[in-house]
């Protein structure tokens, strides 16, 4: 039996669940009506599977009802509290945003971005990122934001896929008190791609660049540019962005988003979940670069004209005091942040949290990966001094937004350390077996969501057929997202983790085949498989095994080159613990890599009885390659 703990905001609105349990439908077109829409839509749902367009016909614009609807009441009501990593500090008015956004709208369009073009942004934790993002939605560009931590080669291709024709950036971001050169990554990204048009670079750090022919400096382009440009009246599918994230398969897909139904499934997510009040102070920890960004610090705050912290840096820089100094600052109301972070900063103690003044906070949140309960329980007590209900929310970059969490805005429910609670209103989520039968209660099985929902994917961007194949094909009309579950008795939903060959290391999603055939294009190397196994404080952490090619013999030469090249070709997040070289990988007769073998070998775990592998691998093979395997590793 897990604890419980009652806590709540004393919120109570059953009849929200009641009105989404007896018309999914219907719900949605109702909540979609607190957004401002240019024209109303036609048709609440066009559900043609596993494609769904919602609120067809309905013209919108993001930008407009994240700043134009804000206009009248809070144009001087903070919109962003920026904090720099450097002890900088800018405050952002509605109004601010409000002209900042147009003007950068108009520069977009005076070098020739128009609807439905694609823009890549490489920007630090700026508010010239949320700004650009708002600017290309104002004028119906489709914005696609790659994490600054990316390298030139994962960066390449993904303007390559996009077909950017416009590349924003800036000259350097800070991290950790360095200057990471992101101009530098850009030219080196974008050589050979004439359909680059344009090069926006933003002075940050005024570190020396060297601009060529296609670059032109943010602040030059935004002294013309006219105060005014209104907001393009687009479809309610019109793809707001595409945001790239790892999968099973060797490349990053990009999942595309539309603009109503995403809309509305943030608007009321972030009313449910955060009981977002007028007077609050929200902060949410991710960078924009990854889905909580995109959702959570840019578009669901603004829509509902909050006021929200972003900062810039490292959370632990320059010391492990900084986020509590910054909750402290800006009296933080509520907070959202992932297990990782939280895992490290209570490894720090309690007497750094203790000295700050956190007595503002009064709900507290986690994305991302599965909390410990330890974690969980040490975030209440230490953090939110037993006052401050916990929302842990699962969601996807796929899902757009939430779509299991507790919602202390609309109800009060018993909350258990570690259990995302339910699923959301208007949300039909099991756990089922390989048959798409419900398993029994405490049993782990796969995780379903069994009708459409207004935040989800409209398709993965030039790819419908792997849309259909990654999430549509194990269970007909049914999206399946690659998670373990369980339901408790109480009907309580678990995350179990992931069920497919993504890892989630520090909450970033890193698929194992991408960092395969990464490693394995390194010239030493034949063949190459990876997993993820526990750590204390990332929650997994990656080991690679490589096989060389004949001939050549492992030397710390070219472990160095091969974590080089995975710092190079995908980004340091990717950066495996450690590497094995070994002389082969156990595999089944049909020559899929066994990486539950592998697993337990990194563990050091007992292998067990292998004559339950799956694939009917022969048990005497497999014993013989733990054998080989653990040989060439010393272990
Ligand atoms: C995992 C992040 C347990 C899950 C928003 C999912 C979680 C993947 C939780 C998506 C949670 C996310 N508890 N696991 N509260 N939230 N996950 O696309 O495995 O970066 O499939 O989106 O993170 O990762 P992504």
């Amino acid at each position: 039996m897990s604890e419980i703990f009652e806590i709540g905001l004393g919120n109570n609105n059953p009849e929200i669940r009641k009105k989404a349990d007896s018309d999914f439908v219907s719900f949605w077109d109702e909540q979609a009506k607190q957004l401002s829409w240019f024209s109303p839509w036609t048709k609440t749902l066009d559900w043609n599977p596993p494609f769904a367009r919602w609120f067809v016909g309905g013209k919108i614009n993001a930008s407009y009802n994240a700043l134009d609807v804000h206009q009248a009441s809070k144009s001087q009501k903070p919109a962003i509290l920026w904090e720099g990593e450097n002890d900088e500090s800018r405050v952002l008015t509605y109004e601010d945003l409000f002209v900042q956004v147009q003007k950068f709208a108009n520069v977009l369009k005076s070098l020739g971005v128009k609807s439905g073009d694609r823009v890549t942004i490489y920007l630090p934790m700026v508010p010239e990122l949320p700004i650009a993002m708002l600017a290309c939605a104002r004028i119906g560009a489709t914005h696609t934001v790659v994490f600054s931590g990316f390298s030139a080669t994962s960066i390449k291709d993904r303007i390559d896929d996009s077909k950017s024709k416009v590349v924003i950036t800036a000259d350097g971001g800070y991290r950790r008190g360095k200057v990471v050169k992101l101009k530098e990554v850009i030219d080196e990204a974008i050589q050979g791609f004439d359909f680059v048009e344009h090069v926006i670079v933003l002075e940050r750090t005024k570190n020396e660049i060297t601009l060529t022919s296609k670059d032109h400096l943010w602040h030059n382009l935004m002294d013309e540019a006219s105060p005014s440009c209104d907001a393009e009246k687009l479809n309610s599918e019109h793809p707001l962005y595409i945001l790239y994230t790892s999968g099973t398969t060797g490349k990053p897909k990009g999942v595309l988003h539309g603009t109503g139904g995403y809309l509305t499934h943030l608007h009321s997510t972030y009313k449910w979940a955060f009981d977002i009040k007028d007077s609050d102070v929200f902060f949410c920890t991710a960078d924009i670069g990854w889905v909580t960004g995109h959702s959570y610090v840019v578009y669901a705050p603004l829509l509902h004209g909050a006021t929200e912290v972003m900062y810039e840096g490292a959370p632990d820089f320059p010391d492990a005091s900084r986020m509590w100094d910054i909750l402290q600052k800006y009296k933080v109301t509520i907070f959202y942040t992932t297990p990782t972070a939280l895992r490290m900063f209570m490894k720090f103690g309690d007497d750094i949290p203790n000295s700050f003044d956190l007595s503002t906070l009064r709900l507290l949140g986690t994305v991302g990966e599965p909390i410990n309960p330890e974690v969980w329980k040490w975030y209440y007590k230490t953090i939110g001094k037993e006052k401050c209900p916990i929302i842990d929310t699962w969601w996807q970059t796929e899902t757009g937004g939430m779509l299991i969490s507790s919602l202390p805005g609309i109800e009060t429910i018993p909350l258990k350390p570690g259990s995302g609670t339910r699923a959301i209103p208007g949300v039909n989520i099991a756990v089922v077996d390989e048959n798409g039968t419900d398993v029994a209660p405490n049993t782990k099985g796969y995780l379903v969501i069994k009708n459409p929902w207004p935040g989800m994917l409209l398709t993965l961007w030039n790819d419908d057929e792997k849309y259909k194949t990654v999430y549509w094909s194990k269970y007909e009309n049914w999206y399946y997202p690659g998670d373990y579950a369980l339901k408790d008795d109480d009907d309580y939903l678990w995350l179990l983790g992931r069920a497919d060959d993504v890892l989630k290391v520090a909450g970033h999603r890193i698929g194992t085949a991408e960092l395969e055939s990464c490693i394995v294009s390194h010239n030493s190397v034949a063949e190459s498989a990876v997993c993820g196994i526990p750590d204390e404080v990332k929650g997994e952490v990656i080991i690679a095994f490589a096989v060389l090619k004949q001939g050549i013999s492992k030397n710390d030469e070219l472990e160095k080159e091969i974590l080089l090249k995975i710092r190079n070709d995908i980004g340091p997040i990717a950066t495996p613990k450690q590497i094995y070289f070994v002389s082969k990988l156990p595999k089944t007769r049909s020559g899929k890599i066994m990486r539950r073998l592998l697993k337990a070998i990194a563990k050091n775990e007992k292998i067990g009885d292998v004559s339950t592998l799956e694939d009917g691998a022969a048990v005497s093979e497999v014993q013989q390659s733990v054998e080989d395997l653990k040989r060439s590793m010393n272990v």
